[in-house]
């Protein structure tokens, strides 16, 4: 018998990875039902084996190489198209243009599959936006190298820098609200995992990182995840993602810190100021 109902009881993280690990070659691949049943119950999954490591390994490489904190654009002000490009912009404050109140302190790497291919990384993110296209049960192929219905892919790349790198830990709604607006009604990121949790060689960052909360336990995934792993969380679960490496002095030239792939489905908006038309003006002022 298929068990859908959400689990209850404590699980440690090495437990919970057991249960909500899937291996695939391929999306076509991913057991559907598997899949389903085990974010129903977790509102957690991790799929192995899509995502090369190496290329990710690789990825961080170019990364570093190619990094500049002189390329940094504000946190907003963009016009629309601009993200559809290769284009870098630094979040620190509060984010109320988004409409919500969501401190933060990021760095996004916009890098669409028709950009420029920066990283080495464009494989990697159709790939992940296969698998997110069949997760929400669409076309596999839907909104991914163009805009389709007015919706778009936006491939990204999010970097928290070592020595205070941060997202307040939050349930999505701003872009559920636009998608469920636009008849999507179902919402799970899924995210690339691009960086290791602990003190050995091959880590990336030692405390803090990527977490979610099931039954107010949470669950810091990069210290179980390889690179590559392709984590799929409900965004009405809380999560963020907790202070990098407090212990380092934060430094603007480098960029030692966390990283992880995105490939959320963005409304295609012609001109600035749209968002507000779904989202309403900032709440949470203070
Ligand atoms: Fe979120």
């Amino acid at each position: 018998m298929i068990q859908n109902k959400p689990i209850t009881n404590v699980l440690s993280l090495p437990e919970l990875l057991d249960k909500t690990l899937l291996t695939a070659t391929e999306p076509d691949d991913i057991d559907r039902e598997k899949l389903a049943t085990i974010l129903n119950r977790y509102s957690f999954a991790v799929i192995r084996g899509i995502v090369d490591p190496n290329t990710v390994l690789a990825a961080k490489q170019r990364f570093t190489g190619l990094y500049s904190p002189d390329n940094d654009r504000p946190a907003t002000g963009e016009e629309p198209h601009e993200i559809m490009d290769n284009f870098q912009k630094l979040s620190i404050g509060g984010a109320e243009h988004s409409g919500v109140y969501r401190p933060r302190c990021m760095r996004t790497f916009y890098n669409p599959v028709w950009a420029d291919d920066l990283y080495g990384l464009r494989k990697s993110f159709i790939l992940t936006a296969q698998t997110r296209n069949i997760i929400y049960g669409m076309d596999i192929n839907f909104a991914i190298d163009k805009v389709e219905d007015g919706f778009w892919t936006a491939a990204r790349i999010h970097h928290y820098p070592a020595g205070g790198g941060f997202l307040v830990s939050h349930v999505d709604d701003v872009v559920p609200v636009v998608q469920k607006a636009e008849g999507i009604s179902r919402y799970f990121q899924p995210l690339i995992v691009m960086s290791k949790k602990g003190k050995t060689d091959d880590c990336d960052f030692e405390t803090g990182g990527g977490f979610f909360e099931v039954n107010s336990e949470r669950y810091y995934y990069e210290e179980v995840c390889e690179l590559g792993d392709i984590v799929i969380y409900s965004g009405a679960t809380i999560h963020g993602v907790a202070d990098i490496d407090l212990h380092k002095t934060f430094d603007n030239r480098n960029c030692e810190g966390r990283m992880a792939g995105f490939v959320t489905i963005y409304k295609h908006f012609e001109r600035k100021g749209q968002l507000e038309q779904y989202v309403g003006k900032p709440k949470n002022k203070y």
